[in-house]
């Protein structure tokens, strides 16, 4: 495979001298050119509000904004672009979801799992849910004895992928699952879209939640799938481009995706989604999974070949993050020492406190990762980590 560097002009700068080994990808990824001459395009020769104007410029932009929701739809398998409407990010979609469903939320459950970030649980405790996890086992699967759904049960909300451990969820069982007792599912994809096909079809998920700055694409721009089963829902945000007819007395809403998206989108983001899409698409998913999948494992081996080094989660399948400790080296002073040596990961619970309290521990070092890394940048991260050994030993 292709050293894919080259396309990602920040990583050509230095850091402290040294070069620059990302590994902070699971909390934003870097912009490839395309993406970013995307954005630039559109400000220079396209800029316009969408859906209000009859102007040529508006015509133009607003076309743009729904060819590239066109790309998200086909991207994540829905059955209409109708499904998917652009939001803030992952942590909007799914507050989105709580504010429209908060009605049948209130005095029930939400079902999780153990090792959900906390946009996957706070929103559902601010709609008056109380929040019930899927328990793991040592190795962090998810129990799946463990799923306990009763009739207080309105939702079931999982991440297909650990933000912290890198753990694949076995989404498509527990949709199953839930699917005998009618309760919804939500999938937050924020971390495994960028590196597995999705199909949402075939997990049979209600609703998805995923960010576009994790995808290559700009931040403040996230996306929600919500099946046309669930196109009746009342809309989390209220304002201009959303309503069919407004009075003082009521008001009525558009039909989907319309019906979702109040004031005025973030437009070059959602088209920033779509230049994203065409270069991942360009490359094909597959064989990024397949390149991923080459420098996560040599990571993981090196890793766990260290002595003192504790590597946390091992399911079948997994992608993105690698979380681990030093033996008896605080996180944060790991984190540290690599930024000093062009490394750059994320430390601390990782918006994870939950599944901090099962591990029984207060952070971890995380790597993570994206396409454009290579087993160099894996060995510049071990080479890292014997220099802080020493220097602590
Ligand atoms: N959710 C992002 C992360 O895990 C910010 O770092």
């Amino acid at each position: 495979m292709t050293d894919f560097r080259d396309d990602f002009p920040i990583l050509e700068k230095k850091v402290y001298g040294k070069r620059l080994v990302y590994l902070d990808n699971a909390a934003t990824t870097q912009k490839p050119d395309c993406v970013i001459d995307t954005i630039s395009d559109f400000y220079r020769t396209e800029n316009s509000n969408i859906h209000r104007g009859v102007h040529y410029l508006s015509e133009l932009s607003s076309e743009k904004y729904e060819q590239a929701r066109k790309k998200v739809s086909d991207f994540i398998g829905a059955r209409d672009p109708g499904e998917v409407t652009f939001t803030s990010g992952t942590t909007d979609s799914i507050n989105q979801v709580a504010l429209s469903l908060a009605p049948f939320l209130k005095g029930n459950e939400v079902l999780v799992s153990g090792m959900e970030h906390h946009s996957n649980i706070v929103p559902w405790q601010l709609a008056g849910a109380k929040v019930k996890a899927i328990q793991l086992d040592d190795d962090c699967n998810l129990l799946m004895d463990s799923i306990d759904i009763t009739d207080k049960t309105k939702l079931v909300a999982i991440s297909h992928a650990s933000n912290v451990l890198g753990c694949v969820n076995k989404i498509k069982e527990i949709t199953e699952i839930a699917k005998d007792y009618d309760v919804p599912v939500l999938v937050d994809a924020a971390q495994s879209i960028q590196h597995l096909s999705l199909d949402v079809k075939d997990i049979g998920c209600d609703f998805l939640a995923v960010s576009g700055h994790k995808m290559y694409a700009a931040t403040g721009i996230g996306m929600l799938y919500t099946s046309d089963r669930f196109s009746d829902l009342i809309p989390a945000r209220g304002g201009g481009g959303m309503i069919d007819k407004v009075s003082f007395e009521e008001s009525t809403y558009l039909e989907p995706p319309l019906r979702y998206e109040a004031g005025t989108p973030h437009i070059a983001g959602a088209i920033s989604v779509g230049a994203a899409i065409d270069y991942l698409q360009n490359i094909g998913m597959s064989n990024i999974k397949k390149h991923e999948h080459d420098v996560y494992s040599y990571a993981k081996d090196r890793l766990l070949e260290m002595d003192g080094v504790d590597v946390y989660g091992n399911t079948d399948e997994m992608c993105g993050s690698i979380s681990f400790n030093l033996a008896g080296i605080h996180h944060y002073d790991v984190g540290l020492i690599l930024d000093k040596m062009g490394v750059a990961v994320r430390t601390g619970h990782h918006c994870a406190q939950p599944l901090m309290e099962i591990l029984g521990i207060g952070g971890t070092v995380r790597a993570s990762f994206a396409l454009y890394n290579t087993r160099e940048d894996v060995d510049q991260l071990i080479e890292g980590i014997k220099k802080v050994e020493m220097m602590y030993n």
